[in-house]
């Protein structure tokens, strides 16, 4: 790595769906109620994508509003990965449908699967690729229909998830901005706590499979619980280390959204004050991949982040996977 070129976040966009679901409207449907989602995960509503809005929609909604904040042009970007688990298509990448919906040109292309983690994974990547000198102008979008994989009668799944897209601008700088420490983990033996089994190599979809409805999601939450919390604690930990700094120093920690209480289990392990942890998933449920990156941005736009403060992302996702970095707000020059 170039320890005289950095990877700093010049640029920040989300984007939402237009359909808001409430909690009461889920308890017109299936056996629950706003009292046990709210009490249970801190989730009051989310935002649910119609059929005109696929993930690549969201994604260059993102990317786009990201790209003006910045001040660049398509043009500018020469690399564009896209951190989805839900893409348009099986094949091929829905970052080349982002690159054409944006008019990017012939940008290098490709998406990355890490689920819920999929942001952090994407921030560790593109900040190699900008700082070995592959890439000057980066752009990173991480965006989940997780809806489409929810089944609307499973009490258990439908009331955590919502839509959604988030974004970022990487550009080659001289100074320490953007992530300073980054890393990632996984433990395939936790592949199936939470898994789509329908629809892949393993198991084509079938008439069969479709009644029973394998083609959705299905979740040991009380197991992935404990692995989300003892995952983002200890990748945390690493990464304040691996900066060469203190939590003291941590401005902010924006956590994956899944539930309120593993954000506060987190906060607590880590000895870090709730005031000092940003959460918005009362507003979105767990938008999956785009999780970090619209509450990263929305963060920004609030002011309980400025240029040279120090911000701590921590995820964690089906894979299982785990990651966290360490991201000095701003910029130098380019
Ligand atoms: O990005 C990764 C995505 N996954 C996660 O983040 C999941 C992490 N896990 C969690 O967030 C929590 O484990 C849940 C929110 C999923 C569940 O909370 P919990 O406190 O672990 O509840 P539980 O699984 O222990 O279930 C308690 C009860 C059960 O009833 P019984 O067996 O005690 O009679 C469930 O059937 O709550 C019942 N239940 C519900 N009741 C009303 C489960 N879902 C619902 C519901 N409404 N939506």
């Amino acid at each position: 790595m170039n320890s005289s070129r950095y990877a700093a976040i010049v640029g920040w966009g989300m984007a939402l769906p237009r359909r808001l679901v409430t909690n009461d409207e889920l308890a017109e449907r299936i056996e629950t109620s706003d009292e046990w989602i709210r009490s249970r995960t801190g989730i009051l509503q989310r935002y649910v994508a119609g059929p005109d809005e696929p993930t690549s929609v969201l994604a260059a909604a993102a990317g786009r509003a990201a790209l003006a904040q910045a001040g660049l042009g398509p043009e500018a970007v020469d690399t564009l990965i896209v951190a989805t688990c839900t893409p348009d298509r099986p094949f091929p990448a829905t970052a080349c449908a982002v690159q054409q919906q944006l008019g990017m040109g012939r940008t290098a292309a490709f998406d990355l699967v890490a689920a819920c983690s999929g942001f952090v994974y994407g921030l560790s990547v593109g900040t190699s690729l900008v700082r070995s000198g592959v890439s000057h102008v980066l752009l990173l979008i991480a965006a989940d229909v997780f809806t489409h994989l929810i089944d609307w009668d499973d009490r258990n799944t439908c009331v955590l998830f919502g839509d959604g897209a988030g974004a970022v601008v990487l550009r080659a700088d001289e100074a320490p901005f953007g992530a300073l420490a980054s890393n990632m983990g996984a433990w395939g033996g936790g592949e199936t706590l939470m898994a789509v089994d329908a629809g892949g190599t393993l198991l084509p979809i079938t008439p069969e499979l479709l009644t029973q409805r394998r083609q959705y999601v299905y979740m040991n939450g009380r197991e992935i619980f404990k692995h989300a919390v003892r995952g983002m604690c200890e990748s945390a930990e690493q990464a304040v280390v691996e900066a060469g700094v203190s939590f003291d120093a941590i401005r902010l920690v924006v956590p994956h959204q899944a539930n309120v209480r593993i954000i506060e289990a987190v906060a607590k392990r880590l000895g870090l004050p709730m005031e000092r942890v940003f959460v918005n998933l009362d507003r979105y449920g767990n938008t999956s991949a785009a999780s970090v990156p619209i509450a990263l941005y929305e963060a920004a736009e609030q002011g309980r982040i400025v240029a040279g403060d120090l911000v701590l992302l921590t995820a964690f996702g089906g894979g299982l996977t785990w990651g966290s970095s360490v991201v000095r707000w701003g910029h130098g020059h380019g």
